[in-house]
């Protein structure tokens, strides 16, 4: 695919290649949050470093209607955040090679079987969307993990337990990261996002951090 739809709140337009290296020119440092949904970690991480161009992708426009009108609004307007409607199975070519941080934060659907199964062929997508020595920053749900019915009602009860797998780190390495660390944290993570926010704060609910580096 070598064309975006670009989310710029209930509209939806047509970027193509040349117009997100336009965007992108002159950014020292390109974050692709895959999975964005309301777009936080991206509004966030935009405002905090002008020199950083952040791009949100989500399968569900809809998550990004609120964060992507902030972005473009006139009294709000950030010129170095992006939202594009897409599936990680299907990331545009254009995006290949041109990130410095991938994140994906609190999956669902085939994007947790992405990270944590993992699925090879389309976390190495994701990999390609990455510099090399760019780095991966995975945070799951590990509650999930923990009610092995809950992950059978979800049709995923094939994937084995991400936290302690034997299989994962090589599936990483085939895909094309390095794992650095997988630990299991409680409490708040160190990234602000709706859905960390939701799922951790005031729960006993873990969340697995999986960091890798592109290799
Ligand atoms: C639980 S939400 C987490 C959103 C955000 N990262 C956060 O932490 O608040 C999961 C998001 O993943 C998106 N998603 C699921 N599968 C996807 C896929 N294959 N490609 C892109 N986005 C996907 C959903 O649309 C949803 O917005």
């Amino acid at each position: 695919m070598s064309g975006f739809k670009q989310v710029v709140g209930r509209k939806i337009v047509d970027l193509d290649g040349a117009g997100l290296a336009e965007r992108i020119a002159g950014a020292s440092r390109v974050v692709v949050d895959v999975g964005t949904g309301e777009g936080r970690f991206v509004l966030d991480a935009a405002r905090a470093d002008p020199e950083t161009f952040c791009i949100g992708i989500d399968a569900a426009a809809d998550n990004m209607a609120k964060a992507s009108r902030q972005a473009s609004a006139k009294k709000s307007r950030l010129e170095n955040a992006l939202f594009l409607r897409g599936a990680a199975e299907h990331l545009p070519d254009a995006l290949a090679g041109t990130a410095h941080e991938i994140c994906v934060h609190y999956p669902w659907g085939s994007l947790m079987r992405i990270v944590a199964q993992p699925d090879v062929e389309h976390l190495a997508r994701l990999a390609a969307c990455g510099l090399p020595g760019a780095t991966l920053s995975v945070l799951l749900n590990y509650s999930v993990f923990e009610d092995r019915d809950y992950l059978e009602r979800l049709g995923m009860a094939d994937i084995a337990d991400p936290a302690s797998s034997d299989a994962l780190v090589p599936a990483y390495g085939e895909a094309g990261f390095t794992v650095t660390e997988r630990s299991l944290l409680a409490g708040d993570p160190d990234v602000r996002t709706a859905w960390g926010r939701h799922l951790v704060r005031g729960s006993a609910r873990r969340t697995l951090k999986i960091d890798a580096v592109r290799s």
